[in-house]
């Protein structure tokens, strides 16, 4: 059992200097989250992922702002000493400032989650700017970006050319000085997630990275070998808890047809006096 305290805002920044690593990985429900609060995992992000993950969809698109403040919501109440993100969903801040500010202010009003993340580079430095001038703390994403991933030409590594390996850089620069607090970095060359590190002074949280970015994160049910639809290339697993869970599965199955379960032990023993009825 950890014996962790929840992360502040100051410490995203303290870590960079210190050159202290950390982790993160997702969460959708109260019983995850508080496994991943009894972990030293500092933290949870309820991301739009939740699309497929748990709601078996094929992206992300269609995700809504109700479906994240569903699952937001118990994963706060599951991990209280983890620090929090709320992914904004797709259509939530691509029609103006303030309907961006409006749902950001939703997910943190609604679920009490310590920040919201938001997708895109310079396009979206309006929107940052607006949501942390209101006051709620803003974690950046880019790279590869799943909701819009289509047009970054589908799921693939990003940044692997000059120019593309430039601009998420300014990417980079242009969030820190908008007043994002940390970035995501998604699927791009280790050396490229190495200079987009050293271009700012926020924190640099890779998935699909490399290993010279600040924090390393996963997808929860892919690193503990849960979620069978795919296996992206980066993902390490670190268990096979699915494996696990249908041989336990089966072996319940075959103990209620043998009548091995439940035995004494798992019954209720009371002898009681029953009237004669029938
Ligand atoms: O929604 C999500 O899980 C994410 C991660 C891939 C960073 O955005």
């Amino acid at each position: 059992m950890s014996n962790k305290t929840k992360m502040t805002i100051s410490d995203f920044k303290k870590f960079k200097q210190e050159g202290k690593k950390f982790s993160y990985v997702t969460a959708y429900d109260y019983t995850m989250a508080s496994i991943i609060n009894d972990s030293d995992v500092e933290i949870i992000l309820v991301g739009d992922s939740l699309g497929m993950i748990m709601l078996g969809y094929k992206g992300t698109e269609s995700v809504t702002m109700d479906d994240m403040i569903h699952h937001i919501r118990p994963v706060v109440k599951g991990a209280p000493n983890t620090w929090i993100v709320g992914d904004m969903p797709f259509g939530s801040y691509n029609v103006s400032d303030e309907e961006a500010v409006r749902n950001a202010n939703r997910i943190i009003k609604e679920t009490n989650c310590d920040c919201i993340k938001l997708e895109g580079g310079v396009e979206m430095l309006s929107r940052i700017q607006a949501i942390v001038r209101a006051g709620i703390n803003v974690m950046g994403h880019i790279g590869l970006t799943p909701q819009t991933a289509s047009s970054l030409g589908g799921f693939k590594v990003q940044g692997g050319t000059p120019e593309s390996a430039k601009k998420l850089i300014e990417d980079a620069i242009a969030l820190e000085k908008a007043g994002c607090f940390s970035i995501v970095l998604e699927c791009v060359p280790s050396m490229v997630a190495k200079a987009v590190t050293e271009a700012v002074s926020i924190p640099i949280l890779g998935i699909g990275a490399g290993p010279h970015v600040d924090c390393q994160v996963l997808v929860t049910q892919d690193m503990l070998g849960m979620y069978g639809d795919f296996k992206p290339k980066f993902v390490k697993q670190y268990a096979q808890i699915r494996k696990t869970m249908v041989e336990a599965l089966n072996e319940f199955h075959r103990e209620t047809l043998e009548g091995e379960f439940p035995s004494p032990e798992f019954s209720f023993n009371k002898e009681v006096d029953i009237p004669k009825l029938y």
